[in-house]
């Protein structure tokens, strides 16, 4: 039986503008449409991971207005279990403002409840942790509130995968902590300091594992994803060739389903393809949330590009 897996994160509402190309400086331009899509790095990964079947309690705060209440209906209907969730009066719910153009996206995010979260919350929360075999957590909530649950998961032998999405300075007692830490090529440039886009990807993957973690996987884009253990060599798998509708949650797709994978004990290698094959679905749909497949979804698609997925 697959343990539960506990989601630390935030909830944001994705307020989403399509247009042709991005606005020049102090240009006005006319938008195709707009789009209230349920986001936030927490809630869709925590939608990932229940959409496979998986156990899934989400911990994380929203404001007292008809977003935050949509928000929560969201989880709910894909199964995140929401008992826990947090209401902070007199601020509002997280948003994400988010340009559209063509394959692009630029993202604004206004924290909202989601930076009213504070590590009293987590004390709150600790039993709801200590059950859990995983945690996924990302930095979409303060910093100390990240500290707070990973030294409680950790604590409790809890597994923890750091989505180190948006990049920030590090505490270095944190990373210590973690099994997974899982950054794309921006996130792991501006966490080590090395260009990963030349030949710097295994030197910048070990200047992170210097820093204490048992796994670095690195998300690449179109380029698939490559993933190092202490003293293991360096390894890749390669992505699916999908037509891309949206690429907003592309990341918290692959997260979720690296940890389901990590949940029923797969090795590294099976939960990375894993993630990948989520995360190649997600973006052939719009919206971050509602595009996360199904673990049906996922293995269907996995036995038709078997042949696809290493090298
Ligand atoms: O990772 C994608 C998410 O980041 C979006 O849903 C948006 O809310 C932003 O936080
Ligand atoms: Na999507």
């Amino acid at each position: 039986r697959a343990g539960k897996i506990v989601v630390v994160g935030s909830l944001n509402m994705d307020i989403v503008v399509k247009t042709s190309r991005f606005p020049e400086r102090g240009e006005t331009l006319s938008g195709q449409e707009v789009h209230f899509h349920p986001g936030g790095k927490g809630a869709n990964q925590a939608v990932a991971c229940a959409r496979q079947g998986h156990e899934t309690v989400m911990l994380g705060a929203i404001g007292e207005d008809a977003f935050g209440s949509s928000l929560a209906e969201s989880l709910e209907s894909s199964g995140v279990d929401t008992r826990y969730l947090l209401t902070k009066p007199g601020v509002a719910t997280g948003i994400a403002s988010i340009t559209l153009a063509e394959q692009d996206n630029s993202i604004v995010v206004v924290p909202g409840a989601n930076g009213a979260l504070t590590p009293d919350d987590v004390m709150a929360w600790q039993p709801v942790i200590s059950e859990a075999a995983i945690m996924l957590i990302q930095f979409e909530i303060p910093m100390e509130v990240v500290s707070a649950a990973v030294h409680a998961a950790h604590k409790a032998g809890v597994k923890v995968i750091l989505n180190p999405a948006p990049a920030c300075e590090i505490p270095e007692d944190l990373v210590k902590k973690v099994t997974y830490i899982t950054p794309n090529q921006s996130e792991l440039h501006a966490i080590t300091g090395i260009d990963p886009s030349a030949d710097g990807l295994e030197s910048a993957m070990d200047a992170l594992l210097a820093r204490g973690p048992e796994f670095v996987v690195a998300t690449l884009g179109s380029r698939g994803a490559a993933w190092k253990e202490r003293g293991g060599s360096l390894r890749r798998a390669a992505t699916h060739h999908v037509d891309v509708v949206d690429t907003t949650g592309a990341g918290d797709a692959f997260n979720g389903g690296l940890a389901c994978s990590l949940a029923i004990n797969r090795e590294i290698g099976d939960n990375v393809k894993h993630g990948i094959a989520v995360s190649a679905l997600a973006v052939t749909k719009f919206g971050a949330q509602d595009g996360m497949p199904t673990l049906q979804e996922v293995e269907l698609f996995k036995s038709v590009h078997e042949n696809e997925g290493s090298c």
